[in-house]
């Protein structure tokens, strides 16, 4: 069964007919084709799906597109102002908090979340509150410093 759905993502507004069970990752990756949200897992577990949906950063391979019917969305593609880097994508291009890359767009997405409602985090809440995205990469020493040089900057 299809249903029409309707959302504004990175600013845009977007109308189409999913199938119902489509995820809003793959509405994201496939429809949209904006590929910087990842799926990293079938367990909604590694978080490299992270987008904010409402202002919240939610696992969008958790998440029907039917369920985001109305939603405001915003992708990794839509973060940064223009030409200017966000401080978070500043943050991990400076500290190398990256190897690979394959769950930072998640990492960033989810850090949106943590520096709106904690602009100042101690290690302990940076760790805290990236618990539910992994890296296979970057042993997390290098993301906790990006975090804490985007929470300096901003
Ligand atoms: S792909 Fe969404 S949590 Fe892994
Ligand atoms: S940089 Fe490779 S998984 Fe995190």
């Amino acid at each position: 069964m299809s249903v029409k759905i309707s959302m504004t993502v990175n600013g845009k507004s977007v109308s189409h007919d999913v199938e119902s069970r489509t995820l809003l990752v793959h509405y994201l990756r496939d429809t949209l084709r904006l590929t910087g949200s990842h799926v990293g897992c079938d367990t909604s577990s590694c978080g490299a799906c992270t987008v904010q949906m409402d202002g919240v950063a939610v696992k969008s391979c958790s998440i029907l597109a039917a369920q985001a019917d109305g939603s405001v969305i915003t992708t990794i593609e839509g973060l940064s102002d223009g030409e200017n880097l966000h401080p978070l994508q500043e943050g991990f291009k400076e500290c190398h908090g990256l190897q690979c890359g394959f769950c930072t767009p998640g990492m960033i997405m989810c850090s949106v979340d943590l520096l709106k409602n904690n602009p100042k985090p101690t290690e302990e809440e940076i760790r805290h509150a990236l618990e539910g995205n992994f890296c296979r990469c970057t042993g997390y020493h290098n993301i906790v410093r990006a975090v804490q040089y985007a929470a300096e900057k901003m």
